[in-house]
């Protein structure tokens, strides 16, 4: 067993605080992670806002990087001291989804059997099943992808959260492909991944829309070839008016709110698709949308679970492009912090003075 310091949520909208906690050597099928870098996002700070359950007390961090410390006896995809990233959806195997040969949407919750807890042995809900704000956090060892060792865990630990679900949502659900005019609303931590996953894949015009035209800036960096600021102007005929008339031929909405998701469900062009990957609360409800709407535009209104994508194939392959300097993780990178700095990094996510936090650990 490990006595370390850790980030927890212990109720309801209450700041966070650093807590001893207790994580036990690996058990079969486990992985004892020594956390190098784990950024903050916004899920993170849906937890504490019991916006995702009420399974308080929650062990928080899920966007990391760190290098192997030990493992159950019977591991052999991981052993100690490779690099990994945390990922939090492991393939199982063996649910229906792997089964049929989609293990991107693998259906088994797959983490660590055994539970962190706190000093007093209260049993913790880590984050995403991950809990990596934390000097050591326990996971499933299908959790850990080995990636290139060289490559700045700061940056590259991003890869296990909101960049990939955001460069995902892009690549992999909404298929983008060369010459696609695309419009992402949001461009925080998500948002950006989405228009940076469009570049890769070619797209032609990129729209970024926000309210902050500091996220606005920052998408143009990215490559974004057109910015709409909906605070100013409707987004809907922004987009129309800046792709001949038609709308984008895929919207990904990385906010998750009604009013956003509407805007997307409008701004498409006819067949277009919709990708959701910002995450709603359970509160909100589709807007009222005359159901012939949905029928005479057509094309598709799809979800993104973490980008749609599959750990092994996707991290190791984003990491090369990263070292080739074709994809610049780096941007997301606002300012690597200490553990003890999670909750002015909500505040600074809150007020959109940063892309990414990143907690350093020595
Ligand atoms: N689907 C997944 O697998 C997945 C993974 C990670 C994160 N997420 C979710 O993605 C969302 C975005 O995460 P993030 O880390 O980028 O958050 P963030 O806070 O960094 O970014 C949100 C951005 O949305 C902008 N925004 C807010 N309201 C807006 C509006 N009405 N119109 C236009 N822009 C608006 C903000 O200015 C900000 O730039 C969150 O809901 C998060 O939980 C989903
Ligand atoms: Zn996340």
């Amino acid at each position: 067993m490990h006595q370390v310091q850790g980030v927890v949520a212990r109720a309801k909208g209450e700041p966070v605080s650093i807590e001893t906690i207790n994580v036990p050597d690996p058990g079969p099928g486990e992985a004892l992670v020594k956390v190098q870098a784990c950024g903050v996002c916004h899920t993170d700070l849906h937890y504490r806002e019991g916006g995702i359950n009420d399974d308080f007390p929650f062990l928080l961090g899920h966007e990391a990087a760190g290098v192997v410390e030990a493992v159950g006896d019977d591991v052999t995809s991981v052993a100690p001291g490779d690099f990994v990233i945390l990922n939090w959806r492991a393939v199982c195997g063996n649910c229906r989804a792997c089964l049929r040969g989609e293990p991107w949407y693998c259906f088994a919750t797959h983490n660590a059997t055994q539970k962190m807890t706190l000093a007093d042995g209260t049993e913790l809900s880590p984050a995403l099943g991950i809990g990596a704000f934390a000097e050591k956090t326990l996971v499933a060892a299908g959790q850990c992808t080995r990636v290139d060792p060289s490559a700045r865990a700061a940056a590259v630990g991003l890869l296990g959260c909101g960049v990939m679900a955001g460069l995902g949502a892009a690549i992999n659900t909404g298929a983008v492909t060369r010459g696609k005019s695309v419009a992402v609303i949001g461009c925080g931590g998500v948002g950006s991944a989405a228009i940076a996953g469009s570049v890769l894949a070619g797209a032609g015009t990129i729209i970024a829309v926000d309210v902050d035209d500091r996220k606005l800036e920052g998408a143009a960096r990215m490559g974004a070839t057109h910015t709409v600021n909906s605070k100013d102007v409707d987004p809907v005929e922004a987009i129309q008016a800046l792709t001949g008339g038609n709308g984008a031929d895929v919207v990904i909405d990385a906010v998750g709110r009604p009013e956003t998701w509407r805007q997307g469900f409008y701004a498409r062009d006819l067949a277009g698709t919709l990708v959701l990957v910002g995450v709603p609360t359970p509160d909100m409800r589709i807007p009222d949308i005359p159901l012939i709407d949905v029928f005479g535009r057509g094309g598709s209104l799809k979800s993104s679970w973490y980008g749609d994508c599959l750990p092994s194939r996707d991290f190791p392959m984003l990491v090369s492009l990263y070292q080739q300097g074709r994809l610049d993780l780096d941007a997301f990178v606002s300012e690597e912090i200490n553990i003890g700095d999670v909750e002015s990094a909500f505040e600074k996510m809150h007020h959109g003075d940063v892309l990414r936090s990143v907690v350093i650990f020595s």
